[in-house]
């Protein structure tokens, strides 16, 4: 565990000996500094216009996208939530051409996903991975599993060989080949999920609720990997949570609601904006729901807190002045 991840997870969340820019430093060095809109045509990873997606029904139509623009840069780490059906999940296969807009334009590394030809290069550089990773793993062993996609591509075995043990190494799961997925943890599953997507050498992982379904010790293992993924490689990461202390880990936030995207700034500019995550039935992190309650029984905290160390450094601060 003395890797940057672990040693982030222990300062942010289990260990009051933290250092606030340590933490910073590690949080995202892909992206640091760098919110939208993207600077240059060359850092442009993802492109929506006016993008907007009906869903057809037997009885009708439901619009699930109403109107995106979007830019989203090489790197970056975008944390996107709002309520059930604020269309999070939608926009997020249009990312991988899983589904295709109804009006508007998606284009991803230079493609269009409107157009079939290139759906094969988008999902190879697109990767998703979702809530239940027993519906993503398909093989018998670990090995095997992370194997599939490649051997679907027919690179000589050796490649697919040496491409296993590379990801294997990067995601912890090492001395896991020959185990049966089904055997294993929740959060060792994920992991597999995202060997085998990240086999494929994506640009980017589009993780919808990807922890979801784990409990915390599987949680802190899929975030530490999918951040140092980030990190250490530069795969963007587009993930898509319930979680406010997950987005908060982000470089930057999207708040959707009815199909738009009504925010989309630094975790903290919008993840401070308690009367708009309030107003959409959304929560923030434990600690800038706390400084709200005390700001207004009088207590003056400064705006910015959300991770516990702010607020427990605002809150000494605080007492060394009465
Ligand atoms: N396959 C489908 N057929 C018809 N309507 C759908 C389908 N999938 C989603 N919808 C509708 O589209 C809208 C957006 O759904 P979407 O799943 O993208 O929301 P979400 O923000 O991911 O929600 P959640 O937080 O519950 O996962 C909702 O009104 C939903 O009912
Ligand atoms: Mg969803």
């Amino acid at each position: 565990m003395d890797m940057p991840g672990a040693l982030l997870y222990k300062q942010n969340i289990g260990d009051r000996r933290y250092r606030k820019q340590e933490v910073q430093a590690y949080c995202f060095p892909a992206i640091r500094g760098g919110v939208c809109p993207v600077s240059s045509e060359q850092d442009l990873f993802i492109r929506a216009e006016r993008l907007r997606y009906r869903y057809t029904l037997e009885n009708g139509v439901v619009e699930a996208l109403s109107g995106i623009d979007l830019e989203i840069g090489r790197g970056e780490y975008v944390a996107v939530i709002g309520p059930n059906g604020s269309g999070k999940t939608t926009l997020l296969k249009h990312f991988n051409a899983l589904l295709k807009p109804s009006a508007g334009t998606v284009i991803v590394s230079g493609l269009s996903t409107a157009d079939e030809e290139n759906f094969p290069a988008i999902r190879r550089q697109c990767g998703m991975i979702f809530q239940n990773p027993d519906n993503q793993l398909v093989a018998t062993t670990v090995e095997e599993d992370i194997a599939f996609g490649l051997e679907n591509l027919a690179l000589p075995s050796r490649v697919i060989r040496d491409r296993v043990c590379e990801v294997m190494r990067a995601l912890n799961l090492s001395g896991l080949e020959q185990h049966p997925p089904h055997l294993l943890s929740g959060g060792e599953k994920q992991r597999v999920a995202i060997a085998g997507v990240l086999a494929m050498r994506p640009q980017c992982l589009l993780m919808d609720e990807p922890t979801a379904m784990l409990d915390p010790a599987g949680q802190r293992e899929v975030l530490e990997a999918a951040r140092k993924l980030n990190s250490d490689q530069g795969i963007n990461l587009i993930h898509v949570t319930h979680f406010p202390e997950e987005a908060a880990l982000a470089g930057r936030v999207l708040v959707m609601d009815q199909g738009q995207v009504v925010r989309d700034g630094p975790p903290v500019e919008v993840l401070t904006d308690i009367s708009l995550l309030h107003r959409l039935g959304l929560q923030s992190t434990v600690s800038a729901e706390l400084a709200f309650l005390l700001r207004q029984g009088g207590m003056l905290l400064p705006a910015e807190i959300l991770h516990d160390w702010e607020l427990s450094e605002a809150l000494c601060a605080f007492a060394l002045k009465i």
